[in-house]
């Protein structure tokens, strides 16, 4: 929650837990930070963590845990069947969406894969929102086709428009009746919507497209991953849901869509993913694979203690106190870097400040990577690591041609709880000199470009000496600093 600060530059995010364990963090020299990222390809997936100092690259499975979880994963019980660890997942799955059906699966690509094999084939169509890479990939592998139906005005970088991952319903209420109900693999809600930046989707949007579902005859399908930052911004920017409980809200949504999964990496805080429902139908149809690709119905593929540290999680995440802290730490770095005029995605979202790495960089062509460039640079001036989420994240069209991203984006996640805010500050500092010496950034080529899901091991080069001209800048101005 925001609490109001009596004399102070502007509003500050308080954090409403405190640290009782710590990890030592390295800040290399500059010239070492310029070799790692050399050595990594000029890919922060392939940089080792001991070379950076701030891990933003996801808010994936890095989220603080609470003491409640540490002090749940001891009483974990090991068992391949039966297990009560599973009794007590299922226990607060119950509570916090109000689901009796559960399937245990490692982690959110996982549900999806499962997803995919019981209801993606050839001739099939998925659609989305916005896809998110993995999800895409498994549809696909499978057979069907994606087709992604977020409204319009979610694509624009800065607006006021606060549910911009919204779905334009005409367009989504049409395309099923062009396809066919029986050709709709699913239509699937991402909460949170992860690639067009960590952005919402309205409770009215959401109930509409899922009505639109039942008189359709077609599965719905959310992918709550991001749900509890969404129901953040659902309680702040929406009127209806301001005097609603958390859990009114995620009970309603799970009256309403036939299937949730989510990845326990975000939502929970801990690791592990879920596939749930109200009717046992849909996990029937999907039961079959876990023991295939996961392991037996009552672990998944997950480790018992950390399925304990999910249950406690779930109950935290209806506590407005724990699912705030993201929001806000993201909606201060934002709007520090905006009043310097830096482009950032607008209204801030959740998982993470996106940098619109299109308009920091806009004379740098979409075929030298322009998003990947930023993040780059930004690492080997700050050892602050981000993800790309453009045109690398993409794949290339089936003929070889380059697929360019809607939004060329550098992510810097902001892993829940993890944090402070005077390291928030030194982001967004840096993030300000790299704004302002952005003549220097220059682009990237591939030296190694794999055909699948090339963002996680593919490896660029700089074009020209781009990077070293970026270091002698930094020195100049910053002396001996790290
Ligand atoms: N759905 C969404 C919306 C996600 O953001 C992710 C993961 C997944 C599914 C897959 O879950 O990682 O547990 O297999 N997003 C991470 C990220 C990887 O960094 O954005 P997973």
């Amino acid at each position: 929650m925001a609490v109001k600060f009596y004399k102070s530059e502007n509003q500050v995010p308080l954090e409403m837990h405190k640290v009782r364990m710590v990890q030592k963090l390295n800040l290399l020299p500059v010239d070492e930070r310029l070799r790692a990222m050399q050595e990594a390809g000029n890919n922060t997936f392939l940089l080792n963590n001991r070379d950076v100092y701030m891990d933003m690259l996801t808010d994936s499975g890095v989220n603080a845990m609470s003491d409640l979880q540490f002090a749940a994963m001891m009483r974990a019980d090991d068992a391949y069947a039966g297990t009560e660890t599973f009794t007590r997942v299922k226990a607060a799955i119950k509570e916090v969406f109000g689901c009796d059906n559960v399937l245990p699966a490692h982690q959110g690509r996982a549900c999806e894969n499962i997803l995919a094999e019981a209801y993606c084939a050839p001739g099939k169509v998925a659609l989305m929102n916005f896809h998110f890479t993995t999800t895409k990939a498994h549809a696909t592998r499978c057979g069907a086709t994606v087709e992604e139906l977020v409204d319009p005005a979610g694509l624009i970088p800065q607006s006021d428009n606060p549910f911009k991952g919204n779905y334009n319903l005409e367009n989504l209420r049409n395309r099923i009746d062009e396809i066919g109900s029986e050709n709709v693999a699913y239509v699937r809600v991402e909460a949170g919507t992860n690639l067009i930046g960590g952005q919402p989707v309205s409770l009215e949007n959401m109930l509409a497209v899922t009505d639109i579902c039942h008189e359709k005859g077609v599965r719905s399908v959310l992918d709550a991953s991001l749900l509890q930052d969404n129901i953040y911004f659902m309680k702040t920017r929406e009127a209806r849901c301001k005097y609603m409980e958390l859990k009114e809200i995620y009970h309603l949504l799970a009256d309403h869509f036939d299937i949730i999964y989510f990845s326990a990496r975000k939502l929970s805080f801990a690791k592990g993913g879920i596939i749930c429902s109200k009717d046992p139908k849909f996990t029937r149809e999907m039961q079959v694979y876990i023991p295939l690709y996961e392991g037996f119905l009552t672990y998944g593929g997950i480790d018992v203690r950390t399925m304990e540290a999910m249950a406690q999680g779930l109950y935290e995440s209806l506590d407005m106190e724990y699912i705030s802290q993201g929001p806000l730490f993201i909606d201060y770095l934002a709007k520090e870097l905006d009043a310097y005029g830096v482009p950032v995605i607008l209204p801030p979202g959740g998982l993470g400040c996106h940098l619109n790495a299109g308009a920091f960089v806009p004379d740098l062509p979409h075929n030298q990577y322009p998003a990947a460039a930023v993040g780059c640079a930004l690492y080997i001036i700050s050892g602050v690591r981000g993800m790309e989420r453009g045109t690398v994240s993409e794949q290339r069209e089936p003929d070889g041609t380059e697929r360019y991203a809607e939004l060329e984006l550098q992510r810097l996640a902001v892993p829940r709880r993890v944090f402070t805010l005077s390291q928030i500050k030194y982001v967004a500092d840096r993030v300000k000199w790299l704004w302002d010496n952005r003549n220097l950034i220059g682009g990237l080529e591939w030296t190694e470009e794999p055909d699948v899901l090339r963002f996680f091991f593919g490896r660029m080069k700089e074009i020209g000496y781009w990077q070293e001209e970026l270091v002698a800048k930094f020195k100049q101005d910053f002396g001996d600093s790290l």
